[in-house]
């Protein structure tokens, strides 16, 4: 089969490099996308009178039919035509005959495929957004049905202080809350149309590539022919955006597995949202968690390949860049099956609300509570915090907690003690009082919970 560039050639292409550079196994995910963009343009250049309305007609009407076909799988799509837009290039001129010749007028496939990554990015993210928000939902239906349940918040993962479990479930909310904000940004960013670059000095034809930019729903038109046909930061800003939320669902995912781990068993996942072991009988894993944490390597691969692919690309279009497009795919299908799968499991899990209670009773998690009731009795804080910290040696000499210590051991290490100190190191105490904004207070949380809901309804 004649090649759409082979004027210039006398030897048809070795094999090897037919296999070796053709991109349609995997870049034929833009279809849509290739006619979309190659209708807008037809469509333009009948208006504009670079070619006739008729010539115009006949091409849309064929791409239009070719959508259908592709979209029904009628069509084959030939290797030896290297990538997607040389392939319904080739099948609309065997479909309609020369006016098919006349669609690459005043377009080159470097401005044609910088156009289709972008629709189809921005399709996709669109798709990302719901997901994330249905993800923001689930963990505040989790929150709001754990505004009372205390567990021990952590500090290098050893207990620290009382907090209830609808504000860690809110401390995610904020992250993805600040993805879903990311997400927003870089979708301006990629809403830019390059059509009218060329192959990257622009084009001697009269395009009107406002005309086509409002067409395919884009905000912008690029500034320069030079950039349009190089830039790929669109890309790796969105694979940045990936490997940010990767890494939050991974932290998440994190103590998810520690929560169901027997030593903690703070949480059980759901029958439907675990896996079992082919050997041993008694297990149940919280595989889904441990597969998004390990899907996250995966993603910061795919940033540091792009990255790598782009850092020595002199101006303007070169190959490197068909690299592009692998890595992004597959960034976009891990991130959308990570976040399917976490709404639902983390709806479903059952919260082990006694066990979450008994560790935050256990570990002095109540101490600075203590010291900061000797400073309401008018002890400088660094004392009071001296005398708290003698009470929990002792208490671990002794085998004791804090509350289970007597008045008479109280007193022995400050008089300042009283009976008062049962109710104010009382671990829901300890939750209740922090009521400063932000903070974990019952109060406070349910006010961030209503503000969150304001937020979810915003997006
Ligand atoms: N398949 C190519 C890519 O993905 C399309 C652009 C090809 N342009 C060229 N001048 N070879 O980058």
């Amino acid at each position: 089969m004649k090649k759409l560039w082979g004027g210039r050639f006398s030897k048809t292409t070795d094999q090897l490099v037919e296999d070796f550079h053709s991109s349609i196994s995997f870049d034929q995910r833009l279809y849509k996308e290739d006619i979309e963009g190659s209708i807008a343009h037809a469509r333009m250049l009948g208006a504009q009178g670079i070619i006739s309305e008729e010539e115009s007609h006949l091409i849309i009407n064929g791409l239009s039919e070719l959508l259908d076909e592709i979209a029904a799988g009628k069509v084959e799509f030939d290797q030896k035509s290297e990538d997607i837009h040389m392939n319904i290039e080739s099948l609309l001129t065997d479909k309609i005959g020369d006016a098919g010749k006349k669609l690459h007028t005043g377009r080159s496939r470097n401005d044609q495929v910088a156009l289709d990554v972008r629709l189809n990015l921005l399709r996709e993210m669109e798709e990302i957004q719901d997901l994330l928000r249905a993800l923001m939902e689930a963990l505040l239906t989790v929150a709001e049905k754990n505004v009372q349940t205390v567990l021990p918040g952590y500090t290098h993962l050893q207990r620290a202080q009382p907090i209830n479990f609808a504000h860690h479930m809110m401390a995610y909310f904020e992250m993805f809350y600040r993805d879903y904000q990311r997400l927003l940004d870089t979708a301006k960013r990629t809403s830019v149309s390059p059509l009218g670059s060329g192959a990257m000095a622009g084009t001697t034809f009269p395009l009107d590539r406002e005309r086509v930019k409002e067409e395919l729903g884009m905000q912008e038109i690029s500034r320069n022919s030079l950039d349009a046909v190089s830039d790929r930061d669109f890309i790796i800003e969105f694979t940045s955006f990936a490997s940010i939320t990767m890494m939050h669902l991974s932290r998440l995912s994190e103590e998810i597995i520690f929560w169901s781990s027997q030593e903690a068993a703070f949480i059980e996942l759901d029958d439907a949202y675990s896996t079992g072991s082919s050997i041993m009988p008694q297990k149940k894993n919280p595989d889904v968690a441990e597969l998004v944490r390990g899907k996250t390597g995966r993603v910061y691969g795919n940033l540091m390949q792009i990255l790598t692919v782009m850092k020595g690309l002199p101006l303007a279009y070169n190959k490197d860049m068909q690299e592009d497009k692998e890595s992004l795919f597959d960034t976009v299908d891990t991130l959308k099956k990570c976040l399917l799968v976490y709404a639902p499991m983390l709806t479903t899990m059952r919260i082990r609300e006694d066990n979450m209670l008994d560790a935050a009773k256990k570990g002095y998690t109540n101490a600075t509570d203590l010291a900061d009731y000797l400073v309401y009795k008018g002890l400088p804080f660094r004392d009071a915090h001296e005398v708290s910290g003698k009470l929990v040696a002792y208490g671990i000499a002794e085998g004791k907690e804090l509350d289970q210590m007597t008045m008479s051991e109280f007193k022995s290490f400050s008089e300042m003690i009283e009976e008062d100190i049962y109710q104010a190191i009382d671990v829901r105490t300890c939750v209740e009082k922090r009521d400063l904004p932000g903070a974990t207070g019952f109060t406070k949380t349910k006010e961030a919970i209503i503000e969150a809901k304001i937020i979810i309804e915003s997006l």
